[in-house]
């Protein structure tokens, strides 16, 4: 199945729910879009295509639950779900993305509620078939750049499971893979929330691809020891200067990596570029509860101090300098990324 969907028989949302991988498969049914927003800050689902995705078809659940007679009625019912939508996540652009364009595209719907309804759903539904065909492209690109032999340090989870389906800078490594490339992947175990070590390493398990788990910390070390010759990561928003928002972690693999003049690849569909945003430190950078650091356990007992406090903020930012390419669905940019990124976008 695709990480999010729109099951017709039932008429209701589904998810993969992310959070019990790989110890169970459970899918999660919605029919309210609170708690489709609820899961998105909960992480049932993440991964910024996956969010976007989601958050359209919550959207979907928000025009089902109203009981608006007319089109402004449902108009304004909807924009207030959207609303609400956004605030699930600050960091991955896709989010207000995916609803402004729902909004936007079913804005000049005259007819009854009934169509508006209608027209919601094929609007997310469009979203997601689409990011899977552009992710299919990002990977055709990508997957040009992996050579046979390789070793690639991989960074949280770009996958099946951070899509609709097939991923970004996993489904490139995917495709050179498919393409009878033999790759290793050093997975980062990407800590506090582990989507490396828990969904990361279950995708390549599932795709045959070999692979080691790495702690965060060993990066610099396979790096220095030449042991790696690509790192490929995703991104949550990218900005117009080719700045990249990414899993915390990112920034210290690209400046080991650029260290050791070991090629950094950003892989984003162009629905994660944001023109409005001239660099990165624009870009909101969400901070998420510190029981995530602080619930580490060890022997059944917390590693840290009872009354220990911590900072965890979920995303950091690689400065364009230290990217040495940005795959989207329509070729590579390269810098000066100013100008690449406005061409990618514009098709
Ligand atoms: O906090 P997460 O798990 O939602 O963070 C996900 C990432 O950082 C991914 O690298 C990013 O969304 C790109 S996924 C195609």
């Amino acid at each position: 199945m695709r990480t999010v969907e729109w099951n017709y028989e039932t008429d209701k949302f589904q998810m993969i729910d992310q959070r019990l991988l790989p110890g169970s498969f459970e899918i999660a049914v919605y029919e309210d879009y609170r708690l489709v927003a609820q899961a998105i800050t909960d992480m049932v689902v993440r991964g910024a295509p996956a969010i976007g995705a989601a958050a359209g078809f919550g959207l979907a659940l928000a025009a089902r639950q109203s009981n608006a007679q007319d089109v402004p009625a449902l108009r304004a019912d909807l924009e207030a779900a959207a609303n609400h939508l956004k605030q699930a996540r600050p960091t991955a652009v896709n989010l207000a993305w995916a609803l402004d364009r729902i909004l936007r595209a079913t804005a000049q719907i005259q007819g009854n509620a009934h169509q508006l309804k209608g027209a919601v759903l094929a609007e997310a539904q469009k979203i997601a078939d689409e990011d899977v065909q552009i992710n299919l492209s990002i990977a055709r690109h990508g997957a040009e750049l992996i050579e046979d032999g390789d070793t690639i340090i991989h960074h949280c989870n770009t996958g099946a499971l951070a899509t609709v389906d097939w991923g970004t800078a996993l489904g490139v490594i995917r495709m050179a893979h498919n393409q009878g490339k033999r790759i290793h992947v050093l997975v980062d175990e990407t800590r506090p929330r582990l989507q490396g070590a828990r969904l990361t390493a279950w995708e390549l398990s599932q795709y045959h691809i070999p692979y080691d788990i790495i702690t965060d910390n060993a990066a610099g070390y396979f790096l220095s020891t030449g042991q790696v010759q690509k790192v490929f990561f995703g991104s949550d928003r990218t900005a117009a200067n080719g700045d990249v928002a990414n899993k915390i972690g990112t920034y210290m693999l690209a400046l080991a990596a650029h260290d050791n003049q070991v090629p950094r690849y950003a892989v984003v569909p162009t629905s994660t570029i944001d023109l409005a945003l001239s660099s990165g430190p624009e870009i909101p950078i969400e901070e998420r509860d510190s029981s995530e650091v602080l619930g580490l356990t060890l022997l059944g007992h917390q590693v840290a101090p009872q009354d220990a406090s911590a900072r965890n903020p979920a995303f950091d930012v690689t400065p364009h300098r230290l990217v040495t390419g940005i795959v989207t669905e329509n070729g590579v940019a390269y810098p000066p990324y100013k100008e690449s990124l406005k061409r990618m976008v514009a098709g």
